[in-house]
């Protein structure tokens, strides 16, 4: 498997964060797909769809970028680490978690982003939420204090546009990024049209109609693409058609 990963690994290298890229920071949108297009089974459920080999190339990329971001219900449901667990990794991404209205109940259990960071296991997350939110009163107070006592930042937005992400993650010194997840996040950083580079598992099952599908609402055109194929897995790498190609 080792020499299969390796050159899966060679396939992608053109589409990791490099000096090429749309904007100041390097956006790569990544997520693992069943062949009926669905990035879980049912809404509220975390499904395994790739095999180890595609998982250990997710842990390779996060390896690759500075920041791993996902959406408040990906964040609920799954629970994720977001650090990296690839052999000889040095640093993890630091996770950047979307949530408007601060709903994320982060003081109110051992989530495992917190856990890791204060096990040293994984970088402090930031949290982007609108500037409306009153982070002097309860139950913000006490979530902010949850994420700031493992290092941890809350970043409060005007909006949350894409552009208006970026921005506040180059303002903290983030060059690249990974987009994980999920279904509604995937969607809308498509339609953005702001990734550099795109990098979906398509696992070799159908999760069936009540999957939960991650599309944009319009059409999205690709270019550059490769087609990789690990274990029982199929690795698309390609870059989106920008408005002006
Ligand atoms: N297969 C995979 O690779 C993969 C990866 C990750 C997750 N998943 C799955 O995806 C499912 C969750 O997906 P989901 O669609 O329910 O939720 P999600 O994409 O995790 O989170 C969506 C929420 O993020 C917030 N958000 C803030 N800014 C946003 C922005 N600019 N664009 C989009 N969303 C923004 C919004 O909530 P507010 O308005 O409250 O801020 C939005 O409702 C779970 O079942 C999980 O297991 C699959």
């Amino acid at each position: 498997m080792d020499a299969e990963i390796d050159s899966l690994l060679e396939d992608i290298s053109a589409y990791l964060p490099s000096d090429q890229r749309k904007r100041k920071v390097y956006v790569t949108i990544t997520y693992a797909q069943s062949i009926d297009g669905r990035v879980a089974g049912r809404r509220g459920e975390r499904t395994k769809i790739s095999g180890p080999a595609s998982s250990k190339m997710t842990h390779f990329l996060r390896a690759k970028h500075d920041a791993i971001l996902v959406g408040n219900n990906t964040l609920v449901i799954d629970d994720p680490g977001l650090n990296c667990r690839y052999p000889g990794c040095k640093s993890s991404p630091t996770p950047i978690l979307l949530d408007s209205l601060f709903s994320w109940g982060a003081s109110e259990k051992e989530w495992n982003i917190l856990k890791n960071a204060r096990l040293g296991v994984g970088q402090p997350p930031y949290l982007f939420t609108l500037n409306t939110v009153n982070l002097e009163l309860e139950p913000f107070k006490q979530r902010k204090t949850a994420i700031e006592e493992v290092g941890g930042k809350v970043l409060q937005l005007p909006d949350m546009k894409w552009p208006t992400i970026l921005s506040a993650l180059e303002d903290n010194g983030i060059e690249s990024l990974m987009i994980e997840g999920g279904a509604t996040v995937i969607g809308s950083s498509l339609e953005a049209n702001i990734s550099d580079a795109i990098i979906v598992t398509i696992g070799s099952n159908y999760l069936g109609i009540s999957g939960v599908e991650a599309a944009p609402t319009a059409k999205v055109a690709l270019k550059n693409v490769k087609w990789a194929s690990i274990g029982d897995d199929c690795i698309l790498c390609a870059r989106q058609v920008a408005a002006e190609d």
